[in-house]
């Protein structure tokens, strides 16, 4: 599985990006709007992003009708050769990917949660498919059981005829909130895990890793002094 970056920050992301494990970055507006970004800065952000990580990086559409939301992608993509126009899972945006996707343009459906979607997505040429986990267990419901209905659902077709240069859909776990959902994620066989800059460096994390340390530091103390 890989790792992408879900942070729209330039430090988070120059961090991450050191640590060897980031393969992607995905944006939204909110993430945006958490660092202060403003709306005439934003095609500049995103090409500093593109040029920090070494793959594919979201970067999401806000029109809501397909001919404005086509548009948007082929600027947001005219940005950098990385950029994965993300597009949310409506008939419009199911529109506006195919047409996207017959330009060979990259699109990640975001806002997935449901089997019918995910297919959906596939058959209109999306190249990621982004299910919403934490956002299902904030309604108490089961998450990681939806994100593996998704992924065993995909796995049972082909589905390079419709995607982007001939390449298949990738499922995105998405709405990653604590290093247990990494773990799902990978057992279950996902592509891809977005997670946010903290559950990233405490999925580096072990209260075992802390305590053998702690523990070798102190033996070294003695191995000093004898
Ligand atoms: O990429 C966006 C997605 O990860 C949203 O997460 O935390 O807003 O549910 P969240």
């Amino acid at each position: 599985m890989k790792f992408f970056l879900d942070t729209a920050s330039l430090d988070e992301i120059t961090e991450a990006v050191s640590w060897g494990a980031v393969a992607g970055v995905t944006t939204n507006p909110t993430l945006y709007a958490k660092i202060g970004g403003k709306l005439q800065d934003f095609e500049q952000h995103i090409k500093k992003i593109c040029s920090l990580v070494p793959g594919p990086v979201s970067a999401e559409v806000d029109a809501a009708d397909a001919q404005s939301m086509i548009a948007q992608g082929r600027a947001l993509a005219a940005l950098a050769d990385n950029v994965a126009v993300k597009v949310p899972m409506t008939l419009s945006g199911l529109a506006a990917t195919r047409a996207l996707a017959n330009e060979g343009i990259e699109v990640n459906m975001t806002l997935v949660f449901s089997v019918p979607q995910a297919i959906m997505a596939a058959r209109a040429g999306a190249r990621f498919v982004s299910p919403f986990v934490g956002r299902f267990d904030d309604i108490a419901e089961d998450g990681i059981e939806q994100l593996a209905n998704i992924v065993a659902a995909l796995h049972n077709y082909d589905f390079r005829d419709v995607g982007p240069k001939g390449q298949s859909i990738e499922v995105i776990a998405a709405s990653i909130r604590n290093p247990n959902h990494v773990t799902q994620a990978a057992l279950l066989g996902a592509d891809i895990a977005t997670v946010p800059f903290g559950v990233l460096k405490k999925c580096a994390e072990h209260p075992l890793t802390t305590n053998g340390l702690a523990a070798f530091a102190a033996d070294w103390e003695k191995v000093k002094q004898a």
